[in-house]
């Protein structure tokens, strides 16, 4: 009985501490100068996240589910550590689904969510499009390779011209 109620709490605990947080502020507020986020849009369809892989926050994305776009990302520099570029995308399971207990964003194949894609862009949604999914929180800005991995995902990306992209951006 009494491990029963323990692992009812752990439980409890761990969905506490989901990526897609009330305050990220407290949740994740290393990557704010001071602590503090810039502007906190108001309204349900602004959510913060903060952008965690293999149970490590890596920065923190204020994120528009109404027009599936980040508002911002984010992060410390630390200098130039050398990273490189991961080629596949993650998505954030939460997103989609409140009561999602993952709290790591996953590969988009691996996520079996009825309603994927409605509260966030998906991998398809840039597939032909003619654009790019243009980094907020940069993947040469990363401080160490996990990082760098994390910043792919969508959550963290805007459409972006690909010259733009390729070319003076990088
Ligand atoms: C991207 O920019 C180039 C150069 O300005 C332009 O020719 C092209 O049409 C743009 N692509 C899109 C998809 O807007």
């Amino acid at each position: 009985m009494s491990l029963l109620l323990h692992l009812l709490m752990l439980s409890l605990l761990s969905a506490g501490s989901a990526k897609v947080v009330d305050d990220f502020e407290k949740s994740c507020g290393q990557f704010f100068a001071n602590g503090k986020s810039p502007t906190k849009f108001t309204g349900d369809h602004y959510k913060q996240i903060c952008q965690t892989l293999d149970n490590a926050v890596h920065f923190a994305t204020l994120y528009d589910t109404y027009n599936k776009i980040p508002v911002y990302s984010a992060y410390v520099f630390e200098g130039l550590m050398g990273c490189t570029r991961l080629n596949s995308w993650y998505i954030e399971p939460q997103l989609d689904d409140d009561n999602n207990a993952e709290e790591n964003m996953e590969f988009e194949t691996f996520v079996d969510i009825g309603e994927l894609g409605e509260n966030q862009a998906l991998n398809k949604d840039y597939y032909r499009s003619g654009f790019d999914r243009g980094h907020l929180a940069p993947v040469y800005h990363a401080n160490s390779q996990e990082c760098a991995d994390a910043t792919f995902t969508p959550t963290n990306a805007a459409p972006q011209n690909h010259s733009f992209n390729r070319v003076e951006w990088r």
